[in-house]
């Protein structure tokens, strides 16, 4: 795929629907009673891996007018998968699946593609094993396959050494079925979408500064779910229309829950025009619409405990750095390194192939902005969010910007091209 610079992007955009959401209401909606009905399901190729997942364990998942309909089966009512569970490229399904199966009364194995396969899961087996899961890794080297038995769990009270909702998701549902409470700490907050839907489910679940509380559950309830648009996908045009000049562009109806949000105050932070024009959903999961016009942007420091609030942004908030004046930092970062691809070394040498002054440090990156970019051939490692990261960085770049392997945008946001020449003036 193959992108040029543009000289204005103008109109309004409905940006496809949260996927940490849509596999969330897809989880819980099969381990519930009675139907849940999802709006604005994000039919990525992550989340409908976790379709066939709970399709492959007896869940009847239909999609009628537009929606996606979860025929739930109680708590304790999933079977026994026929074969092996694929989660494709999904790193939320394979470690929310294996805090799911932990508590189950069968044997089930878990697996995705070759990123999966390189992917941490040490980070749920540790924990997941204290509650008395029998969970291992099939090679052995702390990666996907990972075979389950089904077995009695017990609440616990662990501290995660990495601030990460997978994880922490997946001790919480496991925690669903274990004897007695289980706590999660955290280092720093991560997104909070499972202790906010959860509890709208029926689940005794609460928040305590950066440790999550639940207790153990006899029903969860079909629920209504609107899923607002993904913020992670939303970056992409926020960076698109603050760099490219002459631009304005309208994202409708954008998921902005504080625990997400770090996006928007970093580029606001950076001099970004962003305008909120209307506020929605309330306490449930807040949505926005934001009004974003192309600016002068000045580099930051970006570390601590913000970093979870915007780990999915940071390669696409890196792009914005080299159109900023100044130096921009990002630290405290290395979770970078074990996403769908090494983010780091992705972001670093595809910048510096496009002109950018860009270093790589131990967690993180320093960019000085300022300098002129150039089209390059990007190795996108089949990382939809590198290759969308350099298809808006091209926008505003000087010549031809080549993204082989642009198929992967499918995971996330099948929709991404159609979108930008929508709005391209
Ligand atoms: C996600 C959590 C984050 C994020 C990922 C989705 C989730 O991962 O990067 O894209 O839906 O819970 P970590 O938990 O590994 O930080």
């Amino acid at each position: 795929m193959k992108f040029s610079p543009v000289s204005s992007l103008r109109g309004s955009l409905t940006i496809p629907g949260d996927k940490s959401i849509s596999h969330r209401s897809v989880m819980f909606g099969s381990l519930a009673q009675g139907t849940t009905e999802i709006t604005h399901f994000l039919k990525g190729a992550d989340c409908l891996s976790t379709i066939s997942c709970f399709r492959s364990m007896g869940v009847e998942i239909q999609e009628k007018d537009g929606k996606i309909l979860v025929h739930g089966r109680g708590l304790r009512g999933l079977k026994r998968p026929e074969g092996v569970l694929d989660c494709g490229n999904s790193g939320t399904t394979t470690r929310l699946l294996a805090g799911i199966l932990c508590g189950q009364d069968f044997d089930s194995v878990l697996t995705g593609d070759a990123s999966i396969q390189k992917r941490p899961m040490k980070r749920v087996i540790d924990p997941l094993s204290r509650m008395g899961a029998n969970i291992v890794s099939v090679r052995g080297d702390g990666c996907a396959p990972l075979a389950i038995t089904g077995s009695p769990l017990h609440g616990v009270s662990y501290s995660t050494p990495v601030a990460s909702a997978q994880v922490k998701s997946a001790i919480l549902l496991a925690g669903l079925y274990a004897d007695g409470e289980t706590r999660v700490t955290e280092p720093a907050r991560s997104r909070d979408h499972t202790e906010r839907m959860l509890s709208a489910f029926g689940a005794d679940v609460r928040t305590e500064g950066t440790t999550a509380v639940i207790q153990p559950a006899r029903e969860l309830y079909g629920q209504k779910i609107q899923v607002p648009g993904d913020i992670s996908s939303a970056a992409f045009f926020l960076a698109a229309g603050l760099i490219t000049p002459d631009s304005e562009i309208l994202l409708k109806h954008v998921g902005t829950n504080p625990t997400r949000d770090g996006v928007l105050r970093v580029l606001r932070q950076m001099g970004g025009r962003i305008e909120t024009i209307s506020q929605s959903g309330g306490d449930g999961e807040p949505a926005e619409d934001l009004l974003v016009r192309s600016s002068d942007l000045h580099g930051v420091e970006i570390g601590g405990e913000i970093i979870p609030t915007l780990i999915d942004e940071l390669p696409v908030i890196a792009a914005v750095a080299c159109f900023a004046q100044g130096e921009t930092v990002i630290r405290d970062a290395a979770e970078l390194k074990v996403k769908e691809s090494n983010r780091i070394d992705a972001m670093v040498r595809n910048l510096a192939a496009m002109g950018a002054d860009v270093t790589e440090t131990e967690d993180g990156m320093i960019i000085r902005g300022g300098r002129p970019l150039h089209g390059a051939v990007i190795d996108s490692r089949d990382d939809h969010r590198i290759a969308m990261t350099f298809a808006v960085t091209a926008l505003a770049a000087q010549g031809e910007t080549d993204i082989p392997g642009w198929d992967c945008v499918r995971i996330s946001y099948p929709e991404f091209e159609r979108d930008l020449a929508g709005i391209i003036a």
